[in-house]
């Protein structure tokens, strides 16, 4: 269990059974609101789910238990039957993967004692885990890859490549076509610490994209269910003539004494023009460019250029080392002239890189989103 599904899935009005290995950190979950009940009684969390399912209520329960042992427990429950199955464990690092047999605590100490040991049990128990999830496949649920690298673990932990990569990353199953136009997750910190300014900027987002229905729902929702964590911040999905509008809207608030201090903003590493990531984001591309690592490259020498406050570029985000480069952006409003310049232009600049990467992969979503917004697309003549 990550922190984020439970949430999303009841407020989608779904019902979740989450599996944790760490009791600390589902009853962290639950102190913070991110999951509703827990419990490590396999039949309860079960009923649980099942009750809420029958009646039509949001629920989010917490298992506690090993994600290998619990898949396989679930399978021999024929009358078992979830719609979507995926997972969010830290299988993209095998030492943070808790191996079946080991509890979380001795785990950690075998990370530093015996790292090749827990390396090769971690994977194994990912190779049992993944057998599971393909199973759930089979039998007809929905199933993707969040983005963990579990496919590639369970391989290395003895899955032929074929079968272990029968379900795909949630990139290519859901988001690409959010891609091809540069949206993505945009998100934003206010310095101040004080919530007061980022409802401030949500009513602002609001008011900018008034015909947005997806984004009016979140920025309600997030503000009466995410809890703060850290300095008060925000994250909504926004593309290409949206980021830099809401920027500028920002700065000027700065400005104007509406918010107390600067808002820096920034955006996942997973987006639309910022990775090469072959098992997540540019998994099956339409042109077999998925390995091609120029693109977040080119995206942090165009952000440079364009005057980002902080622009970096890593190694492994999301699957882990070895597997994707991705590019990283800050842009900071506090309100000057000068952060007006600069956050137009990154601000386009970012999420247009977005769309000449699925433009030259030959996306017609891509294509159609580049004239329609005005993007320069030379390569595009090619298609
Ligand atoms: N698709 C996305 O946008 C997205 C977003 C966030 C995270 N992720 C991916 O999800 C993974 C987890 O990220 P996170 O930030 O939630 O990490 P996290 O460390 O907060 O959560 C992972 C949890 O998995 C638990 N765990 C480890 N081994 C387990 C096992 N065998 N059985 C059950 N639970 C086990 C850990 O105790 C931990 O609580 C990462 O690989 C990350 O890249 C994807």
């Amino acid at each position: 269990m990550g922190g984020a599904q439970p949430l999303a899935v009841t407020m989608n009005g779904g019902v979740a059974l989450c599996v944790e290995v760490d009791p600390t950190r589902a009853q962290r979950r639950v102190t913070t609101h991110y999951i509703d009940r827990v419990t490590d009684d396999l039949g309860e969390a079960v009923r649980w789910a099942t009750d809420a399912r029958m009646k039509g209520e949001p629920l989010s329960v917490g298992l506690i238990g090993n994600a290998a042992d619990v898949h396989a427990e679930l399978l021999s429950r024929p009358e078992f039957r979830p719609d979507v199955v995926t997972d969010q464990t830290s299988a993209h690092d095998p030492l943070s993967y808790v191996p079946a047999d080991v509890a979380p605590e001795d785990a950690r100490l075998l990370a530093i004692a015996r790292p090749d040991d827990l390396t090769r049990r971690a994977r194994e128990s990912m190779a049992r885990h993944l057998r599971a999830m393909v199973e759930w496949q089979r039998r007809g649920a929905v199933v993707f890859d969040y983005g963990n690298n579990l496919r590639a673990q369970g391989e290395l932990g003895g899955v032929p490549h074929a079968e272990g990569f029968a379900y795909p990353s949630f990139v290519p199953a859901f988001l690409r076509p959010l891609f091809c136009r540069g949206v993505g997750p945009f998100r934003w910190v206010a310095l101040s610490g004080d919530p007061q300014d980022i409802y401030r900027t949500d009513q602002a987002v609001a008011r900018l994209f008034p015909n947005n229905a997806g984004l009016q729902r979140w920025l309600r929702l997030a503000r009466e269910k995410v809890t703060f964590q850290g300095l008060p911040a925000r994250i909504c999905w926004l593309g290409y003539g949206e980021r830099d509008r809401a920027g500028l809207e920002f700065n000027r608030m700065v400005r104007d004494g509406e918010l107390q201090a600067p808002i820096v903003i920034g955006r996942d590493h997973l987006d639309s023009g910022s990775v090469a990531s072959p098992y997540r984001e540019t998994e099956a591309m339409r042109d077999g460019s998925d390995a091609i690592a120029d693109w977040p490259i080119l995206n942090a020498l165009v952000n440079t250029a364009a005057g980002g406050s902080w622009v970096s570029v890593h190694h492994g985000g999301g699957v882990g080392i070895g597997y994707s480069l991705h590019a990283g952006l800050v842009v900071v409003a506090d309100g000057s002239v000068r952060a007006e310049r600069k956050l137009a232009r990154v601000l386009r600049s970012d999420p247009g890189t977005g769309i000449m990467r699925h433009a030259d992969a030959g996306y017609p979503e891509a294509l159609e989103a580049a004239r329609e917004l005005g993007v320069r697309v030379p390569m595009a003549q090619a298609f």
